[in-house]
């Protein structure tokens, strides 16, 4: 008989499909908590090396012919927002949903883009990812489709970048690792939050050592959308409301994680070890669907799941001693909150509530002069660069605009990105390993080493100018709908 923790271990990591574990799944446990420990190991060991993707500069590419699949909410603003970066040229616009290719290729607002539209078949997608006039896909699909698009675009031959969480397995996780470094094609997890200004500010500050020693960092995605989990308009197939129902943990971990573990250089001489998760009954999902099916009969196949708890708390240990904590809750009633804290041996940054705040020592927040002083001497070129731009093309109040002029600047000069596959696994992974956790009574997991041991020599990347930033933002009438 197999333990139901190991059981649920296979079944939520992937891993059971994976093949190479074959042997071990038949094993009888003695200690449950090392034969999860023991198959994460088996299965990093099965990996080997193949190139170091960390700091990998691919050849520049003058102008980079995108394709982007999916574009619902997320995915057509992102046309926008690249039709206004010089060097960007769409060849194609996929979405299964013609109408939202159309609207999407509608957005462009700058000339000179031949963009041809896939749609109406689940697996067009590939069509488009085969041509050999593209070289990078972009993928804002649901989250269940991102590993499966990003691995494919990577195997003919395309960079990818793929929204978050880029994988909700810890085998598809691998399978991304092991795809790039077999390719050689970057796949960019696109967290944007790790361009965002005081998440830039407090990386530059750690950079210059202004915390000291980084003991804690806190991070967190506390974004009351229950209502819009169960409307039909809001997303396709309301693919977020089958996640929610089906898994319990914390499936959104990377706004909180992404800035955080850049302070923390996780993959580039720090790692995490280990992750604890709690997550509170469900206070709200099944009761919200409970009052729905009572005039909406459609809603009804939902009622076999067992729903998400409202909060979810993950804690982590990290190889050099520090600690992070997350949180994810999407379904209670309370202020957003994209919580990002970094608790230094000698300073302390909290942003959420807003304003962002600094304090030196133990004594009261710095005031908002003092805040200015070192917030003027220390926001990052880039910030400054394209800050203000960003701002006006918007897109969460400018970052996401950042995020995607950073990449394809980077893709045009042949720079190192600066979120690679070993970011996107590691961020990605927190989702499957809490759900693990938070099915076992809370018990410790082991964050899997996607670097292979090349994390003790990856060296620390900085987001800075000092090469690149050549590319412009092209000027337009047209704005963001
Ligand atoms: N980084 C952020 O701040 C942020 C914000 C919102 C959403 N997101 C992410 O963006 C992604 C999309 O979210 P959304 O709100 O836009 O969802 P959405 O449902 O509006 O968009 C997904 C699109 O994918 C299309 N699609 C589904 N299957 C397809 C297939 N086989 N081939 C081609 N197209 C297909 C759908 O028709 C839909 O238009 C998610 O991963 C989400 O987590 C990120």
């Amino acid at each position: 008989m197999m333990s139901t923790d190991r059981r649920s271990f296979l079944k939520l990591s992937g891993l059971a499909g994976l093949g190479i574990l074959s042997n071990q799944v038949s094993a009888s446990p003695s200690n449950q908590k090392s034969n999860v420990h023991h198959i994460l190991k088996q299965v990093e060991q099965t990996y080997k090396p193949i190139f170091n993707m960390s700091g990998y500069a691919a050849p520049a590419l003058s102008t980079v012919r995108t394709g982007f699949i999916g574009v619902g909410n997320r995915g057509s603003a992102a046309v926008y927002r690249l039709s206004l970066i010089d060097g960007v040229a769409i060849k194609g616009i996929c979405d299964v949903r013609d109408e939202k290719a159309q609207a999407a290729k509608a957005r462009i607002a700058s000339d000179g883009h031949e963009a041809t539209i896939y749609s109406g078949d689940e697996d067009v997608w590939k069509e488009m990812c085969r041509r050999e006039d593209i070289d990078f896909i972009y993928v804002a699909t649901h989250w269940a489709m991102h590993a499966e698009m990003a691995i494919y675009a990577m195997e003919q031959g395309k960079h990818v970048a793929v929204e978050i969480p880029a994988a909700v397995t810890v085998a598809d996780c691998w399978r991304l690792v092991t795809t790039s470094e077999r390719t050689k094609k970057h796949c960019v997890i696109l967290e944007n939050c790790c361009y965002d200004f005081f998440e830039m500010l407090t990386l530059n500050l750690a950079r210059q050592g202004f915390f000291g020693e980084i003991v804690h960092c806190e991070g967190a995605y506390i974004h009351d959308i229950l209502e819009s989990l169960f409307k039909e308009e809001a997303r396709y197939d309301k693919w977020r409301l089958l996640e929610n129902a089906k898994r319990n943990g914390n499936l959104y971990p990377t706004h909180g994680l992404g800035p955080i573990a850049q302070v923390l250089k996780l993959n580039r001489g720090n790692k995490m070890e280990f992750l604890t998760s709690v997550s509170s009954k469900d206070f709200s999902l099944r009761p919200k669907l409970e009052e729905l099916v009572k005039t909406n009969k459609d809603l009804e196949k939902y009622l076999k799941y067992p729903f998400r708890g409202n909060m979810n708390t993950s804690t982590i240990k990290n190889n050099d001693g520090s600690t992070i904590m997350l949180q994810h809750d999407v379904s209670t009633p309370r202020p957003y909150s994209r919580l990002h804290v970094i608790s230094g041996t000698e300073a302390f940054a909290q942003k959420y509530p807003l304003p962002a705040k600094l304090a030196i020592g133990h004594e009261e927040f710095l005031d908002e002069v003092k805040f200015k002083e070192i917030e003027s001497k220390n926001t990052p070129k880039i910030i400054s660069y394209i800050g203000e731009m960003a701002q006006q093309v918007g897109g969460h109040g400018g970052m996401d605009f950042i995020m995607d002029w950073r990449l394809i600047d980077c893709l045009r000069n042949g720079l190192p990105v600066d979120m690679d596959v070993y970011d996107a696994a590691s961020w990605s992974v927190i989702g499957p390993l809490s759900e693990w956790s938070v099915a076992n009574g809370s018990k410790p997991i082991e964050v899997p080493d996607f670097t292979m041991g090349r994390w003790k020599d990856n060296l620390v990347h900085n987001i800075h100018l000092e090469t690149g930033g050549t590319t412009k933002v092209l000027k337009t009438n047209k704005k963001q709908d």
